[in-house]
Formats: C-alpha cells, structure tokens, sequence
C-alpha cells in the first residue's frame, strides 16, 4: 500500500526524507508534473527508480539540484551559454545537458557522456533537496510510455500496483507538462541550441534569454521546426509515449465512414478538445452531456491547456470508452502549443476505430 504523505507536516516530510536516504524510490511533486525521486550518486537507488516505472536502461534520467552551485563536482564544464540560460530560468522547468563526470553513474545517463539537470521551483521538492543534502534523480512517476501523473492519486494509481511506497503531496502540478530538455553544442562558429524534447518552458523564451546570433534547433520533428543532423542520440523520444489505454483518435483524421460512427454513436466515445473545435462542435458534441468531453482551455490559452492536457486524458481514460476522439491539434508555434502538439502526437493511435 503507497502512503500518502502531508507536506505541510514537518514529520511526514521527514519520513518521506528518511525513506530516500535509505535508497528507495519516493513521489515527489514539482512544478511540470510529479517525478519518482531517488538518490542521484547511489546506483542501487536508481535501479530501484528504473524497476518500480519498468523503465528500460536506455532512457536516461533527470539530475535535481537546488542550483548551479550545486552541479560543480558532477559536470566537466559550464559554459557561458549554460550560466546565461541558468540565470534566466533556474529554478523552473529547464533542463539543460552538461558532460558528466565519473561521478554520475552510467545507469543514469544510459551510458551517454552528458548528464540531464535541472532545478525545480516546486517548493515542496525544494525542501526536500534541502534535507537530503544530495542530488536526486527524478524521471515522470509514471509507468514507462504512459502519461505522466499531475496530482498525487494519479501517482498511486499509476505505481501504488508495483510496490510504491510512499508520495509527498503537493497537491497539482502548476504546469502540467515535463520541462524542455536543452544541449548545448559548441561549434567552430560559435553556440548552438538544440531542443533535445520540448516542454514547459517555450521556444520563445529561451529565444529572449540569449544571444540573437545562437540558432536554436529542435531535434523532434512534428515541430514544423527543421533539425539539423547533429550528433544524435534521441533516448525517450519514442514515437509512442504518453498514451492513454484508450485508442486517441483525431476526429479530422478519421475515414468518412468512421467519422459518420462517432456522429450516430457520440456516447460511447469521449472527447478531447484543445482549444474549443467548431467541427467538433457542430458535428458531434452538440448536446453531449459535458462529463463526455474534456476542453483544455475555452479561451484557447496555451498555459491553462498544457496544465490541463495529462490530467484531462487520465480522466477521459478510466471512462473506458471505446475510444478518445481528439479535435484538431494546436498547429500554431506560440507559447507552449508545440509542446502540447507533441504530446499528444505521440499519444495517438493509428487513425481507425477500433471494433
Ligand atoms: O519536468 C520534468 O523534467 C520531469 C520532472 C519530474 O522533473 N521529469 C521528467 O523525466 O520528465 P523523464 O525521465 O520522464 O524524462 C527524461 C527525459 C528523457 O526521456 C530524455 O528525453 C531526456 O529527458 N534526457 C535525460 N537525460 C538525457 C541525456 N543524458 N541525454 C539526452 N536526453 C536526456
Ligand atoms: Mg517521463
């Protein structure tokens, strides 16, 4: 049974330390979405990590430290690029890959030389860093290639069945999608920028914080954004992740006769719209009861739907209808609408109703 624990009660916080330090894997909440903690420098807590999500060893994890001041013995070198992006958006929901030192174990890096770090803002795992006195790995807490938990019971549900023993809550995460992943490439030319996944921080914002001459780049296509051929090594960056039990279907997408099903047959499928969708509406939801359909966000705001989408799938999944049907995608590159265009691209399922 995976205790919930209270974060505003000293000793219940201490309890979830406690169990950390000991070396097992504890839910923690942060401000992109709840991650499963474990002590960062000590390999038998990692493979517990890696076990408890069933997690394969390819797929590295994220380091989490209170700052930059903390990252000194773990990584070879930061360059001016990596302080510049740090002074902008530490603590928050930026990671940023930096050459790893012996320190960092394979297992957490997948054997690859750069190390994943950031610093969340989330109060509660703030504390925690404080007590622990130690870097703590965190990946998603959710079970591998499934959606990522934003409130405290979508953690138990989710890894309570595989021995989960304990969550702090913090109650729901503000912003509801992981943070961006950020490398740095340092070339003849100068800097470059690549958006190893994207995230809760936008494009634009970290085309404010630095230099006008640095290319930013990103690696994942659907993004409409071109990628360039540098050195790859793309881990978690599967096609299918973050998918629902439910088959996700895109309405637009459909064939004429599947489309003419879900019309005649509205009440046994469930709906997610985006942004309100005026085919959707005209053809299908009119009179649906509004426990049938999710809408992220009616006044078509980028943040208040990416803090919405994970919990607003989970919610339309334990319905179990005989599928999600998804209006249109946010196509438009502002604010945090490629991020959510990626997740839920790769949430889809091939586009037939299932029998
Ligand atoms: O917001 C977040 O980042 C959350 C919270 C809990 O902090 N964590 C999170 O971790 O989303 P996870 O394990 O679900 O996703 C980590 C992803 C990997 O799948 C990969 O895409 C990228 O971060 N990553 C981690 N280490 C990497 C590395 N060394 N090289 C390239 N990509 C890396
Ligand atoms: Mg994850």
């Amino acid at each position: 049974m995976t205790i919930l624990y209270n974060s505003n009660e000293e000793r219940q916080v201490n309890r979830v330390v406690a169990l950390l330090t000991q070396g097992k894997p504890v839910a923690l909440p942060t401000e992109t979405v709840y991650g499963l903690a474990g002590l960062a420098l000590r390999e038998s807590a990692l493979a517990g990590i890696f076990k408890l999500k069933n997690r394969p060893t390819f797929d590295p994890l994220i380091v989490h430290v209170l700052g930059i001041d903390d990252i000194g013995k773990l990584v070879k070198e930061i360059t001016p690029l990596h302080r510049q992006l740090v002074n902008a958006f530490w603590p928050g929901p930026l990671t940023l890959l930096f050459e790893k030192t012996d320190l960092i174990s394979n297992l957490c890096t997948a054997s690859l030389p750069f190390v994943a770090i950031r610093s969340p803002s989330h109060p509660v795992f703030r504390e925690v860093l404080r007590r622990v006195r130690q870097p703590l790995a965190a990946p998603s807490a959710n079970r591998f290639g499934q959606i990522s938990p934003t409130v405290a019971e979508d953690v138990i549900k989710e890894l309570g069945p595989y021995g989960l023993e304990a969550v702090l809550d913090g109650g729901a995460c503000v912003l509801g999608i992981e943070s961006t992943v950020v490398k740095i490439h340092k070339k003849d030319t100068g800097f470059a920028v690549e958006i190893v996944r994207l995230g809760s921080l936008s494009l634009e914002a970290i085309a404010k914080a630095i230099p006008e001459n640095v290319p930013i780049e990103v690696r994942e296509s659907g993004t409409g954004v071109s990628v360039e051929s540098v050195d790859y090594e793309a881990p978690g960056q599967l096609q299918s992740h973050y998918a629902p039990r439910t088959p996700l279907l895109l309405f637009a997408k459909l064939s004429p006769k599947d489309q003419a099903f879900v019309v005649k047959n509205s009440n046994i499928f469930r709906y997610l719209e985006v942004f309100p969708d005026p085919q959707l509406r005209a053809e299908v939801l009119r009179g649906l009861p509004s426990q049938l359909r999710q809408v992220l966000s009616e006044t078509s705001n980028d943040v208040e739907a990416a803090a919405q989408l994970f919990r607003a799938l989970r919610l339309l999944d334990e319905q179990n209808p005989r599928a999600i049907i998804l209006g249109a995608l946010p196509e438009s590159k502002r604010g945090l609408c490629p991020a959510i265009f990626d997740r839920l691209r790769r949430a889809l399922s091939i586009n037939e109703l299932p029998s």
